[in-house]
């Protein structure tokens, strides 16, 4: 890294976080080098070819290049004399729930050996209460925990416009000198212990794990009360203390995130012999979620909750794990194709994100046939299932598609669709959670 009046920072990892982080930093001002073990991401990188969708992330990438900010290397030495190096390495779910921190001990090692002792090293990735504390101690030297809050397809503007940034320290001189590196970001700048930056990560994520999975009892409770759902969570949300966001009933919470961090954070509780009964709660329920879905659309199709599927072709709309991402990695909509497909269901699926024979397309399940369209998708289908809330999905020709299904079937898992327009266009359109018998009674 060449010297500069810039603080030099290097970042170790250049997935999703590694690479906003690296891009936004170099935004800030800063003399960034990411480096990556995978010698194609990085060579693909170095062509400015970036594979993560996120908005505004390969402007930034380009301007922090153009400007001599940012750049990439293969080789870890590279960020040796710089004065922070942030570790955006993955922390995956172990065999028992655990975070797995290999990956991040060797990255700290690895880096510590070289470089200088004022230098400090920053955790980015979601790590347990007490691992940075553990690695100060184990390295000799300050150890930051620096979480990040950034949301995929939004995290950019995460970054740039946080509602908070934390920063775990012991020692309060290297605190001072990392919070430093978010100067220009107009939000409030926490410095905590170590343990308790750890614990506001894991805590903020259980959180909106709790409440969605809370929205989604809510839903079903709606129901069978004959209330309207989107009145109650925008009632419900119009609280100042509860707020509107993390309140949308749908097949369940997935992602790279919310599934491990709650794992991780139970897993983590349960060794100091806290009972986390809630977030182990929001945990069944999720799981239960994705059975009431699958219950839902074999109930709609087959007239049981526990009918068989065979011969019957559902068509998915939507497979990633939430909207405006090509991210499939826990996602509900999966798990969903997953238990039709042991019923018996053929499966077709449209995704916008998810183009046949593309490289994302690569995460799909053999038993899936992804479609270039929606009415590809659909055609000759017995039941249409909206998994992701896409909002283009709302925008469908509905009166062309309800003319090419076998059945004008469409369950609603996301309550994304207007119901007057699918009634218009002749189709029989069942919110989350409402079975057939009951979408009939309502009519009556
Ligand atoms: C989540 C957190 O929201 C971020 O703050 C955090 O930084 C990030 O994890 C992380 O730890 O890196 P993300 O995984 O991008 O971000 O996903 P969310 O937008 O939180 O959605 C998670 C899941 O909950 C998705 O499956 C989504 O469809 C579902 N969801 C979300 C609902 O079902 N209803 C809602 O109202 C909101």
């Amino acid at each position: 890294m060449t010297a500069s009046a810039a603080t030099r920072v290097g970042v170790v990892g250049t997935g999703y976080v590694g690479l906003t982080t690296a891009a936004c930093l170099a935004r800030l001002g800063h003399r960034v080098r990411a480096v990556d073990a995978d010698r194609a991401k990085i060579s693909r990188l170095q062509r400015q070819e970036i594979t993560i969708d996120e908005p505004g992330l390969a402007d930034l990438v380009t301007e922090g290049m153009r400007s001599g900010r940012l750049d990439f290397s293969d080789n870890p030495k590279t960020v040796a004399d710089a004065d922070f190096v942030m570790l955006c390495v993955p922390t995956p779910a172990g065999p028992d729930g655990r975070a797995d921190l290999s990956s991040l001990e060797a990255a700290g090692r690895e880096v510590a050996g070289m470089m200088p002792s004022e230098s400090v090293i920053i955790i980015k990735s979601t790590v347990p209460p007490g691992t940075t504390e553990k690695l100060e101690a184990e390295l000799g030297r300050p150890v930051i925990n620096n979480p990040e809050f950034l949301r995929e397809s939004a995290a950019v503007r995460d970054f740039l416009f946080p509602d908070r940034v934390v920063i775990g320290a012991s020692d309060p001189a290297a605190a001072a000198r990392a919070a430093r590196l978010f100067a220009g970001i107009d939000s409030p700048v926490l410095i905590t212990r170590p343990a308790s930056a750890e614990l506001i990560k894991y805590a903020s994520n259980a959180f909106l794990a709790v409440k969605i999975s809370y929205a989604n009892e809510l839903n079903e409770l709606a129901i069978n009360f004959g209330a309207d759902i989107s009145e109650v969570t925008h009632g419900v949300g119009l609280d100042p203390r509860i707020g509107p966001a993390a309140l949308a009933p749908g097949p369940g919470w997935g992602g790279s995130c919310l599934p491990k961090d709650t794992m991780a954070l139970s897993a983590a509780a349960h060794d100091v012999g806290v009972p986390l009964n809630l977030v182990d709660a929001a945990v069944a329920v999720n799981r239960r979620q994705i059975d009431q879905v699958t219950g839902q659309v074999r109930s709609a199709v087959s007239g049981h909750a526990d009918g068989v599927l065979d011969g019957c072709r559902i068509a998915l709309l939507g497979l990633t794990f939430k909207a405006a991402t090509s991210d499939l990695r826990d996602s509900p909509a999966l798990a969903v194709a997953h238990r039709l497909h042991t019923a018996g269901a053929t499966l077709s699926a449209y995704d916008p994100a998810i183009r046949p024979g593309s490289v994302q397309a690569l995460g799909v399940p053999d038993f899936i046939q992804t479609a270039e369209s929606a009415e590809d998708a659909v055609r000759g289908a017995d039941g249409l299932v909206v998994l992701t809330e896409w909002p283009q999905f709302r925008e469908l020709d509905w009166s062309a598609l309800s003319r090419i299904v076998r059945r004008p079937l469409v369950i609603d898992a996301r309550n994304l669709l207007d119901p007057a327009k699918l009634q218009e266009a002749g189709l029989t359109l069942l919110p989350l959670g409402l079975r057939a018998a009951e979408a009939t009674m309502s009519r009556v």
